[in-house]
């Protein structure tokens, strides 16, 4: 018998497990396959103590900012933290950190994160392209691939916590990486104040009840500006709708986070606030924003 296009063993020649799955029919060699993923999804994910999901109803909110600056408080108090960067098409946590030019390597165990000294990991599509500017152009089923596989075949270790950033809306990303994480804390939701960003966040509340995902609860992020020529405080995008929304659902309210003009700046430049300006009211901001979710989520 020849030997198995697919050996999980890679013999290159005859051996029990090619010689075995060969006399099995197509679907149920499929069903192994899929069992034997499982399982190492299983295996790694079950070394993860908490598992946390930030979540927007639509782009451009904060979502990877909130995301980077969280995982870097967590870091920063002790926590062995991961991010995975679950935006495929839009990734921008290794920007965010300074560290896009890095690429994944691999053993027999797997890929090896990006490692942010002295307890950050991170995985990101980003780390798998060949260019920095080329587009994935993935369908569905490819692109959930992908996702399992940054948990399955990533060599976490042991990790106090995982902020995963996904990509905005209610869509398939979400919804696949919940089904396979049935067991993690919840979710955050990040919104900005006006009315109309609150109609998404609503929607993503919605979306977490649906999925049986707990609301770890909501950060109104660019919630007031303070001008830097008088320091007077003014309310650009309107204020206290994340507050609003929180209470009308009957979820926690984070924390909010200032429109502030350095948390771009520090994104751009691959140091997140959080690190950069520790007296700015963003930093603080996200410093108890770590607080209220390690209260909950740790109760
Ligand atoms: N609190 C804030 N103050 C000022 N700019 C912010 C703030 N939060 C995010 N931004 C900026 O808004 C833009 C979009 O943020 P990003 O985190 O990429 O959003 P998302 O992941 O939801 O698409 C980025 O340029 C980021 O630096
Ligand atoms: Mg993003």
């Amino acid at each position: 018998m020849m030997p198995h296009s697919d050996c999980p063993t890679d013999c290159n020649e005859e051996c029990s497990s090619c010689t075995s799955n060969e006399t099995l029919d197509p679907k149920e060699r499929q069903r192994m396959q899929q069992k034997a993923e499982d399982d190492r999804l299983r295996a790694r994910a079950d070394r993860i103590k908490h598992k946390i999901f930030v979540m927007s109803g639509k782009g451009g909110v904060g979502k990877s900012t909130v995301a980077t600056n969280l995982a870097i408080g967590m870091s920063m108090s002790g926590l062995e933290t991961g991010i995975m960067d679950a935006d495929i098409h839009g990734p921008n946590v290794p920007k965010m950190l300074n560290i896009e030019d890095e690429r994944m390597t691999a053993d027999d165990d797997g890929l090896f994160p990006i490692q942010v000294p002295p307890h950050l990991k991170v995985v990101s599509m980003a780390f798998l392209l060949a260019e920095r500017d080329s587009p994935i152009i993935w369908r569905g089923p490819v692109k959930m691939g992908a996702l399992k596989q940054f948990i399955s075949d990533v060599n976490w270790g042991d990790l106090d916590y995982l902020v995963v950033d996904l990509p905005p809306g209610t869509g398939d990303e979400p919804l696949s990486i919940a089904q396979m994480l049935p067991e993690a804390d919840g979710a955050i939701i990040v919104t900005t104040p006006q009315e109309v960003a609150l109609l998404d966040a609503r929607k993503s509340i919605n979306f977490a009840k649906q999925l049986g995902l707990p609301v770890i609860g909501i950060v109104e992020n660019m919630s007031g500006f303070v001008c830097p020529h008088c320091g007077e405080e003014i309310d650009l995008f309107s204020r206290g709708g994340g507050e609003k929304a929180a209470e009308e659902f009957g979820v926690p309210f984070l924390g909010r986070v200032p429109l502030d003009p350095k948390v771009v700046v520090s994104g751009d430049s691959g140091m997140p606030i959080i690190l950069k300006d520790r007296d700015s009211l963003a930093a603080k901001a996200f410093d108890t924003i770590v607080d209220n979710i390690r209260n909950i989520v740790e109760g």
